[in-house]
């Protein structure tokens, strides 16, 4: 089946997009060269940060690549979203950024893959934005958990920090943990106001703390076709950032939003639908553009 022909009816073309999400073997990912720490970030709320970084996790992690989603949000919506423990007391991203415990005594397996771990944020990290400012190299306490040996052991290839919605000290040390940042950018009319002050931040981590730092993604999320709006926002973004900005965008989609209720990402929640699809193509590109790019 490929879209065309006499059978073809969009179960069928449903069939065949469930049938590409949940048999890996038919579409193998390249391993990057080197072990790729993306950051998630963008100020501004609700823009599809957790979404994004849950599902293309679970989409690398599915065609068998390690990967690891550290959440750096008081809220835990990725631990939600990946049915990991953050009840106040279970060892999380807290306790590792304190320096208390290591961070494979904190990683836990997700059940949407066993190539899948979380790191989970539990409500203490609400303190900690504040505790962190009297700490010992505050900026980089995440870099110093994330270092190789500690990511050896849990022998991951990608790991994405999913960050709150604010520029402080926790997405701060998620800037400095990574080498990539990657920004998702709602297709809605205010998609663009705060991206400056974004984007000035990281050019700030950049001089002073992590020269290595690079904005290598902008994802496209929550696009309605239905809306001139939707188009304008997408050439704007992709006149401005050219090929940083993925092909892929993500579709405004019930089941994306539905997942995370039962605890599932929507590649397992509903394998067929256009928001499956979508995050799996994105998590292609990535993972293409990694393989090509390592050898730098
Ligand atoms: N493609 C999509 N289609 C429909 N709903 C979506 C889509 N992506 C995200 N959502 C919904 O939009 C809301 C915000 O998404 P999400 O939580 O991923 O954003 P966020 O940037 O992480 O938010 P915050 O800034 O609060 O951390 C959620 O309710 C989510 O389910
Ligand atoms: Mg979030």
């Amino acid at each position: 089946m490929s879209g065309e022909g006499a059978g073809w009816t969009p179960i069928a073309a449903e069939a065949e997009r469930a049938t590409k999400v949940l048999h890996p073997e038919s579409l193998k990912l390249p391993r990057p060269t080197r072990r790729r720490i993306m950051t998630v970030a963008n100020q501004k709320g609700g823009v599809g940060k957790t979404t994004s970084t849950v599902n293309l996790a679970a989409a690398l992690a599915l065609h068998g690549l390690k990967t690891l989603v550290i959440d750096l949000d008081p809220q835990g919506n990725a631990s939600t979203a990946l049915a990991v423990e953050h009840r106040s007391g279970t060892p999380s991203v807290y306790e590792v950024l304190i320096g208390e415990i290591s961070l494979a005594d904190a990683a836990a397996v997700s059940n949407q893959s066993e190539n899948l771990y979380c790191v989970p944020a539990t409500i203490d990290l609400a303190g900690a934005e504040i505790e962190l400012v009297s700490m010992v190299a505050r900026e980089s306490r995440l870099k110093e958990a994330l270092n190789s040996e500690a990511l050896d052991q849990l022998g991951v290839d990608y790991v994405f920090i999913d960050c709150p919605p604010s520029l402080g000290l926790l997405t701060v040390n998620a800037l400095v943990a990574a080498k990539e940042v990657l920004i998702p950018i709602q297709c809605e009319y205010y998609a663009l106001e705060g991206l400056g002050q974004l984007l000035r931040n990281i050019e700030l981590v950049k001089a002073h703390l992590n020269p290595a730092l690079d904005v290598s993604t902008i994802l496209l999320t929550m696009y309605d076709g239905r809306t001139k709006l939707a188009d304008q926002v997408t050439s704007e973004v992709r006149g401005h950032f050219g090929d940083t900005c993925l092909s892929t965008v993500i579709p405004r989609s019930v089941k994306v939003s539905e997942a995370p209720g039962y605890g599932q990402t929507v590649l397992s929640y509903d394998p067929g639908s256009r928001g499956a699809m979508s995050y799996l193509d994105a998590a292609r590109e990535i993972a293409t553009r990694g393989a090509e790019e390592g050898t730098a």
